[in-house]
């Protein structure tokens, strides 16, 4: 197959078809102020913008609620949860309602739920590695760790029958889901990814954590955050947070070049206690299955 044309058939197929999911209302003001300056933000009116859209603020309180967001008594108001959880935490918890809510609602083969339950996982995980190595900004590493799959998202839209067949054949033979797309569609989630990531305007370095994250070696200017989101995201394949499959394969962490290309970043990463991690994935399994269950299946 040739790769150049079949990417250039994508772009096209991907720039004529109006169903790539838009960000929703909330979402693209909420992505702008992200990226601001704390003392820019403007809190009462973020509060009130996600307080218009009914279903995202009771999802909002949900995730509020749950202990993987630091829960510290029951919160019952908007207000309630930005107090007692702080503006960007408020802020982590609509997007990934936001990107729960582009999901399409049914389809074959891959569970959408499972797909959303790996991104909040992985943002998790991202942001709980981040913390622990000292890694400079821990809420960029959560943002990255959510949106890092949006190319999944784009698939599963744009390309509903030839993904489900490399879902199908990842599925079956236990292989890398970015490897059955290179070779059932010529092109891969990051590769669909990247145009999202474009018409969305997200910043630089998540446009590269999403072109990048299975190609770390074309990684330029954030390879760091790129190899956060690399190494974050094989962890929680090969456990259970991943996308409703197990990979038939050995990861060896410490042997994948995301753990170089970091260690040089972030000291904390040399004596690293690789099993708490672990240890602390399992406990994150649990609190993300019941979660999601509560948000999304009752
Ligand atoms: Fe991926
Ligand atoms: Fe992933």
């Amino acid at each position: 197959m040739n790769t150049a044309a079949t990417k250039a058939s994508l772009l096209s197929r991907v720039g004529g078809l109006q169903q790539i999911p838009t960000i929703p209302a909330v979402l693209a003001p909420l992505l702008r102020y992200l990226q601001q300056p704390v003392e820019q933000l403007d809190v009462q009116k973020v509060t009130a913008l996600i307080a218009q859209d009914k279903s995202l603020a009771v999802q909002c309180l949900q995730m509020a609620n749950s202990p993987l967001f630091g829960r510290w008594k029951k919160i019952d108001s908007l207000r309630g949860a930005i107090l007692g959880l702080g503006f960007h935490r408020v802020s982590d918890i609509a997007m990934s309602c936001g990107l729960l809510n582009m999901m399409p609602k049914e389809c074959d083969g891959l569970d959408p739920v499972a797909l959303w339950e790996h991104s909040l996982g992985c943002a998790l995980v991202c942001r709980h590695f981040a913390r622990l190595i000292s890694y400079p900004d821990p809420s960029k590493a959560y943002l990255a760790g959510l949106l890092h799959d949006i190319g999944i998202i784009v698939n599963l839209w744009v390309f509903p029958k030839e993904f489900h067949a490399a879902y199908d054949l990842a599925r079956a033979q236990g292989i890398p889901l970015h490897e059955a797309e290179q070779s059932v569609l010529g092109f891969t989630h990051c590769d669909s990814g990247r145009l999202l990531a474009e018409k969305w305007e997200l910043s630089p370095d998540l446009r590269e954590v999403v072109s990048h994250h299975h190609m770390l070696q074309e990684s330029l200017e954030h390879a760091g955050l790129v190899a956060l989101v690399e190494l974050s995201d094989l962890l929680c394949r090969v456990s259970g947070l991943n996308y409703g499959y197990i990979e038939n394969r050995e990861v060896n962490l410490l042997e994948q070049k995301g753990f170089a290309v970091l260690s040089q970043q972030c000291q904390g990463l040399k004596d690293f206690d690789w099993a708490r991690l672990t240890f602390e994935l399992d406990s994150y399994m649990d609190e993300v299955q019941s979660l999601v269950r509560t948000i999304y299946r009752t």
